[in-house]
């Protein structure tokens, strides 16, 4: 299906095509089948290796958990995990990036990661590696200056496919319409879900870069290319749902909004990096986390008592990772409102043990 591109606010460049889905899980499942498929198509059917990461989060059907690196999502279905997968390291490095302002400075030769893979299994065998531009659910984890760069070069060196897992991060989470525009860096697929529709209606997207829609296409006009596909693949009530949203974007410029509001939101969250219970602040575009130390013996016991206490005492919902506490406000807050959200954040953490 090609992407409306009368949207202003959303026109990527040479992403013409999208395959609509209902949701993150089912954008990456088929962003993956997508990967595996181009390759096939182009002859290299040995291409059938998948690389994630430590601490990604895809969703969680088969082929999101298996490249995804979230513990407790892997841990009860770890027999049944696809094969074939491998994981770099993750960046997250309290050590030498604590408190960083934005992207940290330390971690872009943990890319390398991929070229040791590729060394061991010969990139020629493998088909796509899967990041999340900014790893979101494993508690905010912006990716070290030059690291996304390093993947890429690694990726064309290799002719592999790099795919951006933006089911969070575009549509102006980080100020723009995709992490991939902010961090100038070109992946060749990108999942989106949530900010598609603003979340009212479910509704995921796979955008796919002409040169690999383009393989697809060299077969008889009345074969289909994929089989793959979902009864509400495109439903018509979610697409209208998702024009109306573009619209919304267009019209309140809401992706520049957004990073006006990044530098305020920036110096809120850093107001906490001299607080005696957190060992760590991280921030980028509209997406933030305080880590607090855990409590001894009992980790997120502290993280699970803010999030309770933030809902009980101050009608906030924070949302929590263990003793990470993750924030992505609303693209068009109010400052005053943030102000005073996280002025109720901090009496809560100074309040329990
Ligand atoms: C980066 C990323 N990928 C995939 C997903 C899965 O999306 P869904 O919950 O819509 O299946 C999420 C959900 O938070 C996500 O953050």
């Amino acid at each position: 299906m090609r992407w409306p591109i009368a949207s202003s606010a959303w026109r990527p460049t040479d992403f013409r095509i999208a395959f609509f889905t209902n949701s993150g899980s089912e954008s990456v499942d088929t962003a993956l089948k997508v990967a595996l498929a181009y390759h096939r198509a182009k002859g290299e059917g040995h291409r059938t290796r998948l690389v994630g990461r430590e601490k990604g989060y895809h969703g969680v059907n088969f082929g999101g958990m298996s490249v995804g690196g979230i513990v407790p999502n892997r841990k009860v279905f770890s027999a049944n995990l696809i094969p074939g997968v491998d994981h770099m390291r993750h960046t997250l490095d309290i050590g030498r990036n604590a408190f960083s302002r934005g992207l940290p400075a330390h971690g872009a030769e943990l890319a390398d990661d991929l070229e040791r893979i590729a060394a061991l299994h010969d990139g020629s065998n493998i088909a796509a590696v899967i990041v999340e531009p900014v790893a979101g659910s494993a508690g905010i984890i912006p990716p070290p200056v030059g690291y996304l760069e390093k993947l890429r070069e690694i990726c064309d060196r290799h002719g592999i496919l790099l795919i951006f897992d933006e089911v969070i991060t575009a549509f102006g989470r980080v100020g723009k319409a995709t992490g991939a525009e902010r961090f100038g860096v070109t992946p060749d697929l990108i999942t989106t879900a949530k900010g598609l529709t603003n979340g009212v209606i479910p509704m995921g997207s796979v955008l796919v870069r002409d040169h690999v829609y383009d393989a697809f296409m060299q077969g008889p006009d009345q074969m289909i290319e994929l089989f793959h596909g979902y009864t509400y693949s495109g439903h018509p009530v979610a697409a209208a749902a998702g024009l109306a949203t573009m619209d919304v974007y267009d019209e309140e410029g809401t992706f520049e909004q957004s990073a006006t509001l990044e530098d305020t939101f920036a110096d809120i969250l850093h107001s906490f990096d001299d607080h005696e219970k957190v060992i760590d602040v991280r921030n980028f575009g509209m997406m933030g986390a305080i880590e607090m130390a855990p409590r001894e013996g009992a980790p997120g016991a502290r993280g699970l008592e803010v999030h309770k206490k933030c809902f009980w005492d101050e009608q906030l919902v924070v949302r929590n990772g263990m003793d990470v506490l993750q924030f992505s406000p609303f693209l068009n807050s109010n400052v005053d409102e943030m102000q005073q959200s996280f002025e109720a954040i901090r009496r809560v953490i100074d309040s329990v043990d």
